[in-house]
């Protein structure tokens, strides 16, 4: 097996020579929690990516098994699979993407705060490792709750002394492709036409459609947008109900990540206007969190976006998250510092 062909470009980023003919450079990716519900099609759909070189698929448990599995599908990419603690470095070495959706889910009658207490010290582990081995890494953390997971994964960077905010995002595509997907519904609209601002956070009333920004246009009714608004924050707790105790969201998810990794990865390569919501550093409110829209590029994140005219409605849900918000923020922060 010939060792990939290694490259540094202007941006300092390893990229490894697509093997494919004719293909262009691509990207090393790692996803830890790789053989959970979310990170077994994440996996699959991350090999299938074009602009993926490299995937190493990190768990504490089966990542062997869904490497083997996965590293059969005949795109480019080349898998790794690594098992446990001892080779959680080796897994982070060089990579450009960290995908994070390691962790325990949701059961019926949890709220995504519930989970704070194992997923808390999971994130911090896990972030530990990224500062010493690819602390240039964009990093995409899933695990909820991430209006707490990625404040106490910032304060671990900030203690290692790497902290980048333009390279720190918690994913909340889902609650954008479910925004879209309730919205297209109501409208009687293409799904893939749709684009629905979601901002705040990543939990109940912190998820803030703004109907207001729908594009294209929409006019709702405010029956509609008590109906859009309410679904949209609790998409989440559909799923969790409907699976009765076997997990949350987990297909939609890949999905939603892969759509934001695919994203991030566009921007590393350099394509211009690549704007997506993520939930991230921010002077867009008082708080030093907050999800809103934000343009990707070479470094990550170029422009964090302000939220734009928003309605009496809106104004009022935007109170509503913030006091909530605030307090996730807080409860992260004091774990990552103790
Ligand atoms: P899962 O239980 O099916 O998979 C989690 C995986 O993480 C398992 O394979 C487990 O072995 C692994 N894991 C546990 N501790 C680990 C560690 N220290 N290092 C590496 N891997 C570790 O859970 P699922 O359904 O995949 O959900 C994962 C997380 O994603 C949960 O926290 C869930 O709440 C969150 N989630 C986030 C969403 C979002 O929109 N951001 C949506 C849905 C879920």
């Amino acid at each position: 097996i010939n060792p990939p062909n290694q490259m540094v470009d202007g941006s300092g980023l390893n990229r490894v020579a697509c093997r494919a003919k004719g293909g262009s450079p691509g990207f090393k990716v790692a996803i830890l929690g790789a053989a959970g519900g979310i990170g077994q099609p994440l996996a699959m759909l991350m090999k299938m990516n074009p602009l993926v070189s490299v995937l190493h698929l990190y768990d504490v448990a089966n990542a062997p098994g869904v490497t083997a599995d996965i590293s059969h599908m005949d795109t480019s990419a080349v898998v790794r699979g690594f098992l446990g603690q001892p080779q959680l470095e080796e897994a982070l070495t060089g990579m450009d993407l960290v995908i994070i959706p390691a962790g325990v889910p949701r059961k019926p009658g949890m709220t995504r705060d519930d989970l704070f207490n194992i997923n808390a010290g999971i994130v911090r582990t896990l972030s530990e490792a990224i500062a010493k081995c690819c602390p240039k890494a964009v990093v995409n953390i899933i695990s909820n709750p991430v209006n707490s997971t990625v404040p106490i994964a910032a304060e671990v960077f900030k203690k290692a002394g790497t902290f980048d905010p333009k390279k720190l995002m918690g994913v909340t595509m889902l609650d954008v492709v479910r925004a879209n997907t309730f919205v297209a519904e109501v409208m009687s609209l293409d799904p893939r036409e749709v684009d629905v601002p979601v901002v705040g956070g990543h939990a109940g009333v912190t998820i803030l459609p703004l109907l207001s920004q729908v594009k294209p246009p929409c006019s709702f009714t405010q029956k509609e947008i008590e109906y859009l608004t309410d679904r949209i924050q609790n998409g989440g707790t559909e799923v969790v109900e409907a699976k009765a105790g076997a997990g949350s969201a987990t297909l939609s998810m890949a999905y939603a990540a892969v759509e934001f990794a695919d994203a991030c990865l566009r921007g590393l390569r350099g394509d211009a206007n690549i704007v997506e919501c993520a939930y991230v550093a921010s002077h867009v409110t008082e708080l030093p969190f907050f999800a809103s829209k934000v343009r990707l590029g070479r470094c990550g994140i170029d422009e964090v976006y302000g939220l734009g005219p928003l309605n009496e409605y809106e104004r009022m849900g935007l109170e509503k998250a913030k006091k909530e918000l605030s307090g996730s923020i807080e409860k992260g922060v004091t774990f990552a510092k103790k």
